[in-house]
């Protein structure tokens, strides 16, 4: 099939917190290395995302927060938005799902499904909490998971294991809101019958589409496999997108219902007028990144919904990673194990391009992968800085030393730089093959091979040595230097566009990036300019003489001619000190270890309220022939060779007598000493310890064994307690 322009999309964040280095690695770093590679091969491509702002977990962050949801989402849109284009992420929309556009579209989309008789609709019984007096849908509902026995599962996910579940699903259920148990209610709610559409998802994803990748083929098998159910598309919730429909009220649009078609509402919002060429016409192609947390949702769910509706295109392919790990551990929002996108651009400015480098470097793309700031800091200093930065400034500079900062001429080339130049061709073609198949890993390696050509090159031409008896042949070496470098200020723009702008300041050059739809047709505004055919070219700067990189120039020897004037010499990347990742270090074992704190807190809590099954009947006899009274303790000391026992002198108003005691661990002698306290008078003596105890004091055991005196603070001496 021929496709003419190619939609991304990155999947929508919810706004209930910032983005963290999991979600960069996933998604939206291979997303943006696509979209900036497809525009400089000069395809048409639309990029578009923007944050997911309905769903439980929102109105459950506004809950704690005693804000309503509108300000959460209002907060961390903002935060997300800025620290993608922080990151050099510049989608041409970023918009969000509680916007008029939005509103409007997907609620004409589920009106249509719904007139057309798309829909099936049940009555059940779900789960209720009687305190908060509302239904308890997914993330409201919190028991223990079926599967890996987790206690924290949630009623549509278990984040230990990964399981979809449903609330049904769980064990010993309770509210999110109360804590509660939920009692079962009756409600009504529309479904799309899946299990309609199985046949068909057969054939179009198991059939036509083998080449999707395998982590995303298999989950979708496996979930043909299983039998597909109709889904629920409605909840009883007040935050979210009313029903538009009779007998909806009170109910709202479950939030993966809306939330996709935040794809197509962003589009509408950004291109008014010619939004629909991107979705209802079979020439574009569709690409969606994605977590693998989201593939049922883009694979099965969403183009499930779009086949009812009938207008819309389906993915061509969707492209998920696996999760990344932090230094060895599962990210986790909640537990705030993470590397927040805002916290690294505020402490690492100027670093974007190091995050992307190893955030791709080292992407989950097969299997799960470990983030370490140690590792985080050797790619930096051992590859950005030492091969790929050291090689483009010793030629720059270079340049500037020894021929005034113009490119020299190639006075006395010899085979050695022809066979530099023609090892860098085969790196083109491999990056193309790799970047087209989502292959981010191997694409970068690519690019570094073209920066390790040019350094051995120059290290071993040595032009800082042959200059002093050779400056011909030195002119030549440094032309080929140079022509390498402008190789990499195309290879690198995907992957680290910071430097790969710095490096075409140095060396004077625009380059190709491709139409940027936020302009509008031929708009040029600072930092681009038209080349008149509509088509907008990124260049960051003018360039001087018009030299203008093109995708297909890499590998070339001849870019930049004879006498063009350079620019200044920059460092492309600086070195990551031990302090800087120290104190990461340190914040992440601080956080590590606040966790274990609340978590051993949380665990005596919960032992202190662990109470004591009930005792037997007693009568009122029994009771009134035990002596309780009150007494005051004179003096106390510890029993010698002991743990646990005191020996107490105490008042009781009837006498003067000594009590052993097994409260040592909780109370001291000078403790005891004045204290008014309750015993048992009447209890038979017991020698202990050599020591004769008459009486007991009561003393109140709390659930984790630790012992309270009973203590009637103002009652004489002697008065009976019953
Ligand atoms: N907000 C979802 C998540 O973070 C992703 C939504 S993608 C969309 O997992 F397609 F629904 F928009
Ligand atoms: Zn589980």
């Amino acid at each position: 099939m021929k496709f003419t322009r190619t939609l991304v999309t990155c999947a929508l964040p919810y706004a209930n917190g910032p983005v963290h280095i999991g979600h960069l690695a996933g998604v939206y770093v291979p997303a943006d290395i696509y979209v900036r590679y497809l525009r400089l091969r000069g395809e048409d491509v639309l990029y578009i995302c923007g944050s997911d702002e309905h769903g439980v977990p929102i109105t459950i962050k506004a809950k704690q927060r005693g804000c309503t949801p509108q300000d959460v989402v209002d907060e961390y849109n903002k935060i997300i938005k800025e620290s993608f284009s922080g990151l050099g992420i510049n989608f041409d929309i970023y918009s969000r799902t509680t916007s008029k556009v939005h509103s409007e579209l997907a609620s004409e989309f589920f009106r249509k499904l719904y007139d057309e008789g798309k829909f099936v609709t049940k009555e059940s019984e779900q789960y209720y909490d009687e305190e908060a007096k509302t239904f308890l849908a997914d993330r409201y509902i919190i028991g223990t998971c079926p599967k890996c026995g987790n206690p924290e599962a949630y009623g549509d996910q278990c984040e230990k294991c990964g399981s979809t579940l449903s609330p049904e699903e769980l064990i010993d259920p309770r509210s999110a809101l109360s804590g509660s148990a939920p009692v079962k209610k009756k409600t009504k709610h529309w479904y799309l019958p899946l299990n309609e559409y199985e046949p068909w998802l057969r054939e179009w994803i198991l059939e036509q589409h083998k080449e999707w990748k395998t982590n995303v083929y298999g989950q979708c098998k496996s979930w043909l496999d299983g039998g597909l159910q109709p889904r629920a598309v409605s909840r009883d919730l007040d935050w979210g997108i009313p029903l538009p429909i009779e007998g909806g009220e009170g109910k709202v649009l479950y939030v993966w219902f809306d939330a996709p078609i935040g794809y197509i509402s962003n589009t509408k919002e950004l291109l008014p007028e010619s939004w629909e060429k991107w979705w209802k016409d079979s020439s574009t192609r569709l690409v969606h990144f994605i977590g693998k947390d989201n593939i049922v949702f883009h694979c099965i769910v969403f183009p499930s919904m779009c086949k009812g509706h009938g207008e819309y295109i389906l993915p061509d392919n969707v492209p998920s990673n696996e999760f990344l790990n932090l230094e060895g551990r599962k990210l986790s929002t909640s537990k705030n194990w993470a590397v927040w996108l805002h916290e690294y651009l505020r402490d690492f400015p100027g670093q974007e391009d190091a995050l992307r480098y190893v955030l791709c470097a080292n992407a989950p793309e097969t299997k799960d992968n470990d983030f370490t700031w140690k590792d985080f800091q050797a790619r930096c200093n051992s590859e950005l800085v030492a091969v790929f930065g050291n090689f483009v400034n010793r030629a720059v500079v270079l340049a500037g030393k020894y021929f005034g900062g113009k490119v020299p001429g190639n006075l006395k080339p010899a085979p050695v730089d022809a066979e530099a130049i023609a090892e860098i061709g085969p790196c083109r073609e491999a990056l193309e093959k790799y970047l087209s198949t989502f292959h981010f890993r191997e694409a970068l390696k690519e690019a570094m091979n073209i920066a390790r050509i040019g350094n051995k090159y120059i290290s071993d031409a040595e032009p800082w040595k042959v200059f002093k008896t050779d400056p011909e042949r030195t002119a030549s070496i440094l032309y080929t230097c140079l022509q390498i470098s402008a190789s990499l200020a195309v290879a690198f723009e995907p992957f680290t566009p910071f430097a790969a702008e710095k490096l075409r300041r140095m060396l004077r050059v625009g380059i190709d990036a491709g139409f940027d739809h936020r302009l509008g047709e031929g708009s040029p505004t600072e930092n681009f300019y038209s080349e008149g055919d509509g088509r907008a070219l990124h260049t960051g700067i003018k360039p001087a003489e018009d030299i203008v990189l093109r995708w297909d120039m890499i590998g070339s020897g001849d870019i930049l001619p004879e006498g063009h004037e350079l620019g200044e010499a920059e460092l492309l990347f600086r070195k990551i000190e031990d302090s800087e990742i120290d104190a990461q270090v340190a914040r992440l074992e601080a956080t590590a270890a606040a966790q274990a704190a609340a978590a051993e807190e949380k665990a005596r809590e919960e032992a202190l309220k662990k109470v004591e099954p009930a005792k037997e009947e007693v009568s009122f006899d029994d009771f009134s022939r035990m002596d309780i009274r009150s007494a005051t303790v004179l003096e106390a000391e510890r029993v010698p060779k002991t743990d646990k026992l005191l020996k107490l002198r105490i008042s009781t108003g009837l006498d003067e007598r000594t009590i052993v005691s097994g409260i040592a661990e909780y109370y001291s002698p000078e403790d005891m000493v004045g204290k008014k306290i309750c015993i048992l008078a009447n209890l038979a003596p017991r020698t202990i310890r050599g020591i004769e105890s008459r009486g007991m004091i009561l003393m109140a055991k709390q659930g984790d064994g630790s012992l309270k005196l009973v203590a009637p603070s103002d009652a004489a001496d002697g008065s009976t307690i019953g």
